[in-house]
């Protein structure tokens, strides 16, 4: 189908002989704002690491637009640049400024010149509300400007598909919602996220669909309705119940 841009086709993942991701399948449309939520240890960053290719999978598939990324003949660098990833840890290049970390893959990567790398940047600044920062240094910024930037800089890549993995889980509390309120920007948009988030308010408000990951597989797959109200699985009640209450 047209509108398919990564399917995950039984990908397996181990280290050292423990299977850590054991039989994923799921498929990334265009459009699809898509929320992984379950436990620690489940899998839900090695699942996107393996779609980022920042891990090699050690079984099955993962296709974007029906080509095996996993091939030789693969144009690794191109899809890296159209799948972009935001990181707990945000990982700005601190010998730089805030404009210098966006401009720089544009010129380097995209062999864009410096003029509309410059204007591209300040774009997404603007629209993270960090152009008034432009020409700081990233331990001048709070967590959750910093990880404002991490967006901008991703999205200046013009990515098919943005990948979060826990993008607030190392930000005050004051900062979670600055960060979210950009996320739900960019959903709104019409931009392909997967996200994989303890926040479970964005998941259920923002996304158009829900996974939960546990033990390496995903048990229940579903919009964020029928995840939130009416679980099929145990486990998937559980966890709800420990993190919404009752
Ligand atoms: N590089 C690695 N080497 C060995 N084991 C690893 C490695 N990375 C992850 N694991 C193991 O794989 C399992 C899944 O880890 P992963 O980080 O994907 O879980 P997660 O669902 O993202 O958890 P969390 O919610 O805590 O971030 C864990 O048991 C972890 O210890
Ligand atoms: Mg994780």
């Amino acid at each position: 189908m047209e509108n398919k841009i990564i399917e995950l086709e039984h990908l397996k993942k181990n280290y050292n002989g423990v299977e850590v991701l054991k039989d994923i399948n799921l498929t990334i449309s265009k459009g699809e704002v898509l929320s992984i939520i379950g436990s620690s240890g489940s899998g839900k960053s090695t699942m996107l690491r393996c779609i980022n290719l920042l891990e090699k999978p050690t079984g099955g598939d993962i296709k974007y637009h029906g080509n095996s990324i996993l091939s030789q003949k693969f144009d690794k660098n191109k899809y890296r640049s159209k799948v972009g990833m935001v990181f707990q840890q945000f990982y700005l290049f601190e010998n730089m400024t805030v404009l210098e970390n966006c401009t720089i893959a544009q010129m380097k990567v995209l062999k864009k010149d410096k003029e509309s790398s410059i204007k591209e940047a300040e774009k997404y600044l603007s629209l993270v509300g960090m152009l008034d920062h432009r020409n700081k240094k990233p331990s001048m910024l709070s967590g959750g400007q910093k990880q404002r930037v991490a967006i901008a800089r991703a999205l200046c890549m013009n990515p098919e598909v943005l990948l979060f993995d826990e993008p607030t889980s190392a930000l005050d509390p004051e900062m979670v919602n600055d960060v979210l309120t950009v996320m739900s920007k960019l959903a709104e948009s019409g931009m392909t996220m997967v996200v994989v988030t303890h926040e479970m308010q964005f998941a259920r408000d923002v996304s158009t669909r829900v996974c939960f990951m546990n033990e390496g597989y995903i048990i229940e797959d579903t919009d964020p309705k029928t995840m939130f109200t009416n679980p099929k699985h145990q486990r998937v009640k559980e966890f709800l119940k420990n993190y919404l209450g009752n």
